[in-house]
């Protein structure tokens, strides 16, 4: 799968950025040479301590996570797993994440060049933790974080999209506008859980961010809109256990699609489904896997669903 670039996956299936960490923790445990990328934890320029725990709360349908982009920060991963990943046969993706746009740029500008990295997805559904708004809720912020990314690099640059947004389509085509190579969609959804006591919050984030099954539909509507607004390619994330999740995703307009939190419990995951996905293929006749995507796209474009009272009446 070629999401441009140089940028070519060796099965549409790849793993979201959090449940591998950087790779190395998982690597004696899955056979890389089978999966179509890995995207790393969320990486900022300094490093973070994270959230206090718990951390993480299970709920129906899912997990509830509050990690707090937890990292030792970029030089330190640098130079931690650079030379790891350089050896290793797939495209290793840096998950970045920012408190302003200025400060992805300069993440961005140390990343050029440096080994074994493959791409740069941009979290846009981080915030400002200094009063600011998550940029991938508005569509300028969007365009000033990916125009900072697109300045300091040449290498391919995924705009990591939040469902979260009501406007998900104008959001999508101002990160293409800016220069996004790729969109991926979703992230988590901010969500809350009291305390078993009822004192307090469950985690000690206060909210937390929702991932799992509970959330796949909202994935495919997100996905279904910006494969209608952009011309790019678009990453699939969200709710993704099972092969009939990949094809529904494939179906709403990804070309490639990532798994979760369900690489967490199982690491292999990801790879058994790109082979399914291979035997399904097979087994329907389908000569490539483009051949399963979009197919569930209108032929004319369909309204936002943000215009959600057009389909009351
Ligand atoms: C433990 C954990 C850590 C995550 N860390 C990040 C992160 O650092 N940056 C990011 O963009 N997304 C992060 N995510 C979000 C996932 O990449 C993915 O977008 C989301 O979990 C939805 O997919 P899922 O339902 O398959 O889990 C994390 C998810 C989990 C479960």
């Amino acid at each position: 799968m070629d999401l441009g670039r140089d940028l070519v996956l060796a099965t549409p299936l790849l793993v979201a950025s959090g449940p591998y960490g950087y790779g190395a923790e998982v690597a004696d445990l899955v056979d890389f040479d089978r999966l179509g990328a890995l995207v790393t934890r969320g990486t900022t320029l300094k490093p973070r301590a994270g959230h206090p725990g718990p951390r993480l709360a299970e709920v129906p349908g899912g997990l509830l996570v509050g990690i707090g982009l937890q990292n030792p920060g970029l030089d330190a991963v640098l130079e931690r797993y650079g030379a790891a990943w350089a050896g290793w046969p797939l495209p290793v993706i840096v998950n970045l994440c920012a408190e302003t746009a200025g400060e992805l740029g300069e993440a961005v500008r140390r990343l050029e060049g440096a080994p074994g990295v493959a791409g740069l997805e941009i979290n846009l559904s981080c915030g400002n933790g200094r009063g600011g708004a998550v940029p991938g809720l508005d569509p300028d912020s969007t365009a000033s974080w990916i125009a900072a990314a697109r300045r300091g690099t040449d290498l391919p640059v995924i705009a990591k999209l939040t469902a979260a947004a009501a406007d998900i389509w104008s959001i999508a085509q101002a990160a293409e506008d800016a220069g996004a190579d790729v969109i991926a969609a979703i992230n988590t959804l901010p969500g809350f859980l009291p305390a078993r006591d009822g004192r307090g919050p469950a985690l000690g984030s206060g909210y937390g961010g929702l991932c799992g099954p509970a959330i796949k539909t909202i994935a495919l509507r997100a996905v279904w809109e910006i494969a209608q607004s952009v011309d790019i390619p678009v990453i699939g994330i969200g709710g993704v256990s099972v092969l009939d999740d990949v094809l529904d995703l494939l179906a709403a307009g990804a070309s490639a699609v990532g798994v979760g939190v369900a690489a967490m419990a199982d690491p292999m995951l990801p790879v058994r489904l790109g082979d399914e996905l291979a035997d399904a293929c097979r087994a329907r006749g389908v000569a490539a896997v483009r051949d399963l995507v979009g197919t569930a796209l209108p032929k004319k474009r369909s309204a936002p669903s943000t215009r959600g009272a057009e389909y009351a009446r």
